[in-house]
């Protein structure tokens, strides 16, 4: 069983292919999975050090699109278009720093997780805390149509978190993709095809995306 800094295969795979985390296979089978992304597509990633999400992403949106990142934590990667940097703690940012580069986004993600302590409730209410306020601020910045995916450690309280997402997307799943570790209790809350909230501003978060249908290579595969 992969333990934390034990090369495994998924490790040893990440290293040869380039990215500096083994976390991009989760992201690559989501997407493989739900055809997530697609080129121009702007992408805030919560969360996003050392960056292999980044780098992914990177490669979905192409040089038309943005990928955000925020994190406390510099990524490990050279940052250039269409990958921009900010950082800070999500518990207490600004959206106006989040929002400095693109005030609305097609698809927001979030890999937020806590330093874990060991204590498995501590640790559950910690990351459910992280999940919380990555739906908080996509609420404020997701375009209609666009996507939500949000890790959470599972727990008994995650169904709360379940309910507004089932409201609020078109589609919801909840998804274990293939590279989580398997003694790890990780899971993704997945959101597909965001709903007008009720009243919503014409142009502002939540409106309609440029291209009047929200996110661009959107769709539910399976
Ligand atoms: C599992 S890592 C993300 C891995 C990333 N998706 C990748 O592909 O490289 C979780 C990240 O959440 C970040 N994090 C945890 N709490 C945070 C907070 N309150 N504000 C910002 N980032 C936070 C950590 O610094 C860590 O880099």
């Amino acid at each position: 069983m992969p333990r934390p800094g034990v090369p495994d295969a998924y490790r040893r795979r990440a290293q040869a292919e380039g990215f500096v985390s083994r976390a991009v296979f989760k992201l690559q089978a989501m997407d493989a999975r739900f055809r997530l992304f697609g080129p121009g597509q702007r992408v805030l990633d919560l969360g996003c050090h050392p960056g292999s999400w980044m780098q992914y992403l990177a490669s979905r949106v192409g040089s038309d699109g943005m990928v955000v990142g925020v994190d406390l934590a510099t990524p490990k990667l050279a940052l250039a278009p269409p990958l921009y940097f900010v950082p800070g703690d999500v518990q207490s940012i600004d959206l106006a720093e989040i929002c400095t580069h693109t005030s609305t986004f097609d698809a927001v993600v979030s890999d937020l997780a806590p330093k874990t302590t060991g204590v498995r409730v501590v640790d559950q209410q910690r990351s459910l805390d992280l999940a919380r306020r990555a739906w908080e601020i996509a609420q404020a910045v997701l375009v209609v149509g666009g996507h939500f995916l949000v890790k959470v450690f599972a727990g008994p309280d995650v169904a709360a978190l379940e309910i507004p997402l089932k409201k609020a997307f078109g589609t919801f799943h909840r998804v274990k993709p293939p590279g989580s570790r398997r003694e790890s209790w990780e899971l993704y809350l997945l959101g597909l095809g965001r709903r007008p909230p009720a009243g919503a501003a014409a142009g502002g978060p939540g409106a309609e995306g440029a291209d009047g249908s929200g996110s661009r290579g959107s769709g539910e595969g399976g």
